[in-house]
Order: C-alpha cells, then sequence, then structure tokens
C-alpha cells in the first residue's frame, strides 16, 4: 500500500477540539500511522452555521488536506459529515471516513434521545438514520450551545453548566451526535442515568478496516501534528487524553 519506509498518513478534521476524542482512539489502534489534525477552532460551532458556509470552510480545509497526498481522511465532525460527506467524496480522490450519530445500537436499547447540533439535528443525513434505525422511538434534540461551551472550557468544564443544556427527557439510551459533546459523556451519563452511545469505536473501526492490516514495519516513532486554529489548544487537549490513560510513554512525537 505505502512505501515501506514511511509510515501511512491519515488526516483528520473537525471544526475543533471535538474530534481529538476520536484522534486518540485511531491513535491507540494504529501505531505505524502518522496522523495530522486539522481544525478550524476560531469558527466554532460549525453546527450554527448554513449549509453553504460549512462547505465552503470544509473545502478550504481539504484542499490542504489533499495537497498531503493522504493514504485517508477521517471527518471527526458529525455536522460536517451530516452535512457535506456527499460533495467531499464527490470531490476528493482519497478515502473518506466520516462519523455519524450511533442511533442503530442505541435505539436496541429502547427510547433513545440523540442529542447534536442545529445543523446535525435538522439534515436529511439524520432524519433518514432514525427512520432507517431508530425504531420509531428516537427523537433527536438540538443543543445550539453546547459545542462552544464545550470548545471555549475543556479544560475546567461544569456539570451544572453542562446539564444546562440538556433537555429534561427520561430515555433509555443517548447518543451523543457530536463529537465534542465526548468531553462531557460522564456528566450526561449520570445526569440521563442510561447507557450513553458516542461513535468513536465503530468510526475507528471503519478506519481500520480501510487501513487493512499490511504491517509497516518501519523504525520511526508515529507522528500527530497539528494544523489549522489553535494548534496549541489542540495539541495540549491530545496530550492530556494521552496522560490520562497513561500512554504518553507510547513512541509517539506530538
Ligand atoms: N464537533 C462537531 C460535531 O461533531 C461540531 C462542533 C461545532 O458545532 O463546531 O458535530
Amino acid at each position: 500500500m505505502e512505501n515501506m519506509n514511511t509510515n501511512p498518513e491519515v488526516c483528520f478534521f473537525d471544526s475543533g477540539i471535538g474530534g481529538i476524542s476520536l484522534l486518540y482512539e485511531c491513535v491507540r489502534r494504529l501505531p505505524r500511522v502518522d496522523f495530522t489534525y486539522f481544525a478550524d477552532n476560531f469558527r466554532v460551532p460549525y453546527g450554527s452555521l448554513p449549509q453553504e458556509e460549512i462547505i465552503k470552510a470544509v473545502d478550504e480545509k481539504f484542499k490542504e488536506i489533499e495537497s498531503r497526498n493522504p493514504t485517508a481522511a477521517v471527518v471527526a465532525c458529525n455536522t460536517v459529515t451530516a452535512r457535506c460527506i456527499d460533495f467531499l467524496r464527490g470531490k476528493y480522490k482519497f478515502e473518506i471516513v466520516g462519523i455519524q450519530p450511533a442511533v442503530k445500537p442505541a435505539a436496541e436499547k429502547g427510547n433513545c434521545l440523540v442529542l447534536a447540533t442545529p445543523a446535525t439535528a435538522q439534515s436529511r443525513a439524520v432524519k433518514e438514520l432514525v427512520e432507517k434505525y431508530g425504531n420509531g422511538r428516537t427523537q433527536v434534540f438540538a443543543c445550539p450551545d453546547l459545542a462552544a461551551y464545550v470548545e471555549n472550557n475543556v479544560f475546567d468544564l461544569s456539570a451544572e453548566r453542562i446539564k444546562s443544556f440538556l433537555p429534561n427527557i427520561k430515555v433509555d439510551a443517548v447518543v451523543l451526535g457530536c463529537t465534542h459533546y465526548v468531553f462531557c459523556k460522564e456528566v450526561i451519563s449520570n445526569y440521563c442515568n442510561c447507557a450513553v452511545f458516542d461513535g468513536i469505536e465503530g468510526t475507528a473501526d471503519h478506519l481500520c478496516k480501510i487501513l487493512g492490516n499490511s504491517d509497516h514495519q518501519t523504525p520511526r516513532a508515529q507522528k500527530i501534528a497539528f494544523s489549522g486554529g489553535d494548534t496549541a489548544k489542540n495539541r495540549l487537549v491530545f496530550r492530556s487524553l494521552m496522560v490520562r490513560n497513561g500512554r504518553l510513554s507510547q513512541k509517539v512525537n506530538i
């Protein structure tokens, strides 16, 4: 698949810090892949922008991603997947993996609530997903301000503030339909007192399948780079996840 002297490169994109939760999982699972994380933190929340603006902003980033000739790209943002994955796949020739709300496993638990940005909640993609896998008992709730709150307070999240963004509904499962919400998973799970699904595992599985199991026997350490937006913050969030999970000793150059 690749020159054996170099690691394959996978580029990630999210508006801000949300996709770093997925990046972390993929770095853990694919130790011989290099990753570059593209973001646009100063324009968060994408979920409150009109579709044309989301497409324009994402296209700019994907032109940069294309110039790196990546093995694959991951749209680590539910909003961008819901609003422009078809556009991206039509225009760019490399593999593009998108994250979607994990409605299917959640709806198997019973009554289900999908939390998402307004752009995701109102998208045709999510309506179709809910119709297909929601078992007729799945509702979608838009949280217009939660992603921006997480983006701006990721190192100091308040459980009370997070709860103030959530609806007071009793359900059997909650789906985190925005990667920023993954940073609030524990608070949401305690507040809703039910199983919470985030789509991280499923998307990482998909990327691993696409990359195949070709063993890249390289002596190089894995490289994780950050581009666009607030790179210092994004690097710090990633490093915090590595530290929290006791993995900073992994052979990575961040
Ligand atoms: N992290 C993004 C998502 O998964 C959205 C955040 C935003 O609104 O910018 O939807």
